[in-house]
């Protein structure tokens, strides 16, 4: 068949976006003296709360919002060291560097989670808090993480942007450590475009925690439009993106600002942006309201579509993951010597793979020097971003879409 009459297949795009979002963020367009204050991010903390049976919840603009005050509320100064694994994204480092403090990259295993054999060797005196990261929804080796920190006297967050649902001894991912951190932005779990959330039982954190969100302005009317707009406009730009008129539209609404960004031109160079940290507007949390109903039926979906991929992809020139049941597979990610040109060959075929993560600090288009990573930190975070590209498993892909993938992996 002739590929423009083949289903596009997307890895990214707005994967979570429903009907019901569509329609919500539509009728809220027309009430925007509903978008900062109502009683919804409350709701999404208490979700949060009850999800997880933690003392408690807070939502924030960004899962970038959140980790940059988890960090401030673990009393991180100057000088400081924080561990956190390569192989993350940019929006993380920086989250560090604003504290004052200094990012320690530790490198990968083979799951993309970091190595406790390379964090031994990176810790120093001045090493105060750990951040653990579950990439693509998968548990890092927790066993030997927390019992690292705990030797070091290290505070721990646990970084779950990728992996909420996913767990490790089937206890809840985010509840191992003092703080858990978790993103609602477009590609994640659960989203609203962009949002964020942070749970403890740390009473002391709760309360500084508790301080920094009451002084936190409100979003931006621009910027909560933006994201409301984001739903019409990807809703339509997908439907029309087979017969090449959804690229312009997705293109056009980006170029006019009426779509908002994932990270800002100064967060690639490693500075703030003037209209964030903010709090949760109630807008964004309604959506994500209506996702948090939706959250086992997806990551049900996931790990089914992900299952599909290890038992059938059997090429011998790509490496697959380790199955665990345990990972909610927010992107199943295979290595292959030359990802791009199986980029290439999926987008011949109307199948757009995804980039996560193509360099040990993503995006590619970063000034890497703000993040403070040097080539050569983690050897093997660079090996494996230079072989990665991830396969998706969001609620969109049919076990057709699925075969089609798996085929063109075994083909390649
Ligand atoms: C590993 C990881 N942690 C944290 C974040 C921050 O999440 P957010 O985009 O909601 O700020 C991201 C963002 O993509 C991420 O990939």
């Amino acid at each position: 068949m002739s590929s423009i009459f083949k289903k596009f297949i997307f890895t990214g795009f707005a994967p979570n976006l429903t009907n019901q979002d569509v329609k919500t963020a539509c009728g809220l367009l027309f009430k925007p003296w509903s978008w900062k204050k109502g009683d919804s991010a409350e709701k999404i903390e208490t979700w949060l709360k009850n999800y997880f049976s933690t003392k408690y919840a807070f939502a924030f603009d960004s899962g970038r919002t959140a980790l940059f005050y988890a960090l401030k509320s673990l009393n991180i100064k100057p000088d400081d060291e924080v561990l956190v694994q390569a192989y993350t994204c940019m929006v993380v480092s920086n989250a560090v560097v604003w504290t004052g403090a200094k990012p320690i990259y530790v490198d990968i295993d083979s799951d993309f989670n970091m190595d406790a054999n390379d964090l031994q060797k990176k810790i120093t005196n001045k090493a105060k808090v750990l951040i653990i990261q579950h990439t693509f929804g998968k548990p890092a080796n927790l066993e030997k993480l927390l019992n690292i920190a705990k030797e070091n006297n290290l505070k721990i967050i646990e970084d779950c942007a990728h992996s909420l649902g996913g767990k490790f001894n089937n206890k809840l991912l985010g509840t191992f450590g003092d703080i858990g951190i978790f993103s609602f932005g477009s590609d994640k779990i659960i989203s609203c475009v962009r949002g964020g959330g942070l749970i403890t039982n740390d009473d002391k954190t709760a309360s500084k925690i508790k301080e920094y969100q009451t002084r936190l302005p409100h979003s931006r009317l621009l910027k909560i439009k933006q994201h409301l707009c984001h739903y019409p406009i990807f809703f339509i730009g997908k439907k029309l993106y087979s017969i090449g008129v959804g690229k312009w539209i997705l293109a056009i609404a980006k170029k006019l600002n009426l779509t908002n960004k994932i990270i800002y031109k100064q967060e690639k160079i490693g500075k703030q942006v003037l209209f964030y940290p903010s709090l949760l507007p109630n807008a964004l949390a309604k959506i994500l309201l209506n996702q948090t109903e939706k959250i086992s039926e997806f990551n049900n979906h996931r790990q089914q579509i992900a299952k599909l991929y290890n038992d059938k992809i059997n090429n011998p020139k790509i490496t697959k993951p380790d199955w665990t049941n345990e990972s909610v597979w927010l992107r199943y990610t295979i290595l292959v010597e030359n990802p791009h040109k199986l980029r290439r060959l999926a987008k011949n075929q109307n199948i757009i793979l995804g980039d996560w993560y193509s360099c040990p600090i993503a995006p590619a288009d970063i000034n890497i020097t703000k993040s403070g990573y040097k080539a050569g930190d983690c050897p093997k975070a660079e090996q494996l971003s230079a072989m990665s590209i991830n396969l998706p498993t969001d609620k969109n892909i049919t076990n057709t879409d699925a075969e089609r993938i798996i085929n063109l992996v075994n083909q390649y």
